[in-house]
Order: structure tokens, then sequence, then C-alpha cells
């Protein structure tokens, strides 16, 4: 019995990796390409500067230009820093497209 279900389990697995993989790949296609023009619209639009500084390393909150941590971190952090101080940005107010936006943004900076 259990050696059925394990037989069974490794006959899927070819069929389960596939799966994992397309759905990785999906997601990593579907981040769309940031525009730093419009990042930098966006970091004065939503008051980043207020905190982060004008230049992004001139602020009382973390410097956040030369940024080098990933864009899905970046985008967790957008969504809920996890900070009493940094608002949250649900995608009502900035878009995935406009999270990519700044993140090429201060990752050019
Ligand atoms: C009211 C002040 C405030 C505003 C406005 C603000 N932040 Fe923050 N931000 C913070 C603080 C404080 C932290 C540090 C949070 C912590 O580590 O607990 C932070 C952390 C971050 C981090 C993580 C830095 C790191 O290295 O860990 C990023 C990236 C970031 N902010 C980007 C932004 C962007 C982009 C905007 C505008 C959409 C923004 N912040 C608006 C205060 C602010």
């Amino acid at each position: 019995m259990v050696r059925g279900m394990a037989e069974s389990i490794l006959r899927w697995l070819p069929v389960l990796l596939l799966f994992f993989f397309a759905a990785v790949l999906v997601t990593a296609c579907s981040t769309p390409m940031g525009n730093p023009e419009d990042g930098k619209r966006w970091y004065s639009m939503h008051n980043c500067f207020a905190c982060h500084g004008p230049n992004g390393n001139d602020g009382k909150a973390p410097v956040v230009s030369s940024l080098e941590m990933s864009h899905w971190r970046f985008k967790r952090i957008i969504r809920n820093a996890g900070s009493p101080i940094m608002p949250k940005y649900p995608k009502e107010k900035i878009s995935a497209q406009d999270v990519a936006d700044l993140y090429a943004f201060l990752k050019a900076k």
C-alpha cells in the first residue's frame, strides 16, 4: 500500500516538477519591466523623499538609492514594510507596474 503510493508519486514527479518550473517561469515573466523615468515621478508623487531624502540617501529613513535587494523583496516592503513609520502602499495606490518603475529608478540611482 505505502509502496504503491510512493511509486505513483515517483511516476508523477516529472509532471509535478514541470508544473513547478512553469509556475516559477510565469511568475518571473509577469514582473513588469520598470521605467526609471516614471519611477522618479512616483518617488516624488508618493512622498518617498520625505523620509528617504530627495536622493534616496539623505533622509532619516534607511538608504534606498543604489538598491541591491531583489524586486520581490522590494515589492513586499512597499506593500507592507512592517514598520510603524513607513506607510503601506496597496496596489490601489502603487500598481505592480509602478513598483517596478520605482525599483528601476532606485537601482539605477
Ligand atoms: C513616513 C516615512 C516613510 C515614507 C513616506 C516612505 N518610507 Fe520607506 N521606509 C521608512 C522607514 C522608517 C523604513 C525602515 C523600516 C524598518 O526597517 O523597520 C523604510 C524602509 C524602506 C525600504 C527598505 C530599506 C532597507 O534597506 O531595508 C525601502 C526599499 C523603502 N522604504 C522604500 C520606500 C519607497 C519607494 C517609498 C515611497 C513609495 C517609501 N519608502 C516611503 C519610512 C518611509
